[in-house]
């Protein structure tokens, strides 16, 4: 079963984005294991800590080091990435040539209340992941708009043709992965 390093791009206790990947971490479970990565503690990049990096650093390279892809499921902030998750890249793309994120596959989902439910986010979001060298899986997009009782107490999509949708999502991520590990 592959494992997955999940970045949530949110610190709130209430996150609907936390809420989602556990939603899905619901549908994949059997096919694909979820370990999200925690970021509350990650200092704001500074190339002068890594002479003794901070443990966060250490525990978050090592993290998506030992994933098998990684997964990002991230707010919108002001029609673009939330400071954390680009904190978090900028950390595990360093020191120079140590580089954790490449070629990792990697997936990007996110959800708003927005009417384009993260879209401007991710577009950014790509970009970023792909000047870091890890491997996009470019569709299916998901733009997640979240209401409230789409995703349950228990972590259920609540609405049929959601749960479809992104049990497919799941699928074919899975099938990414296992297209890049017969390559390694
Ligand atoms: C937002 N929110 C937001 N939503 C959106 O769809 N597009 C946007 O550009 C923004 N901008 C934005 C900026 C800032 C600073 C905050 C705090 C919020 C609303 C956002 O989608 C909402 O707060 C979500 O609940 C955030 O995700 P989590 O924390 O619930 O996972």
């Amino acid at each position: 079963m592959f494992k997955i390093a999940v970045i949530v791009g949110s610190l709130r206790r209430e996150s609907i984005n936390r809420r989602f990947a556990q939603a899905l971490a619901k549908l994949a479970e059997g096919e694909l294991e979820f370990e999200h990565v925690e970021l509350g503690d990650l200092p704001m990049y500074n190339d002068d800590l890594w002479p003794n990096p901070p443990a966060a650093v250490t525990r978050l390279k090592q993290s998506v080091e030992a994933a098998d892809a990684v997964l990002f499921v991230t707010p919108e902030y002001n029609r673009s990435i939330p400071a954390l998750i680009k904190n978090t890249i900028d950390w595990g793309s360093r020191p120079r040539g140590e580089n954790s994120w490449a070629g990792k596959p990697v997936g990007i989902v996110g959800t708003s209340g927005g009417a384009i439910g993260t879209a401007v986010a991710q577009s950014h979001l790509r970009y970023v992941v792909t000047v870091c060298g890890m491997s996009l899986m470019p569709q299916p997009e998901v733009y997640f708009v979240n209401k409230p009782g789409l995703i349950t107490d228990s972590f259920e999509v609540s609405d049929e043709k959601s749960r479809e949708f992104l049990a497919g999502y799941v699928t074919k991520f899975s099938a990414w992965i296992a297209q890049h590990a017969k390559k390694a």
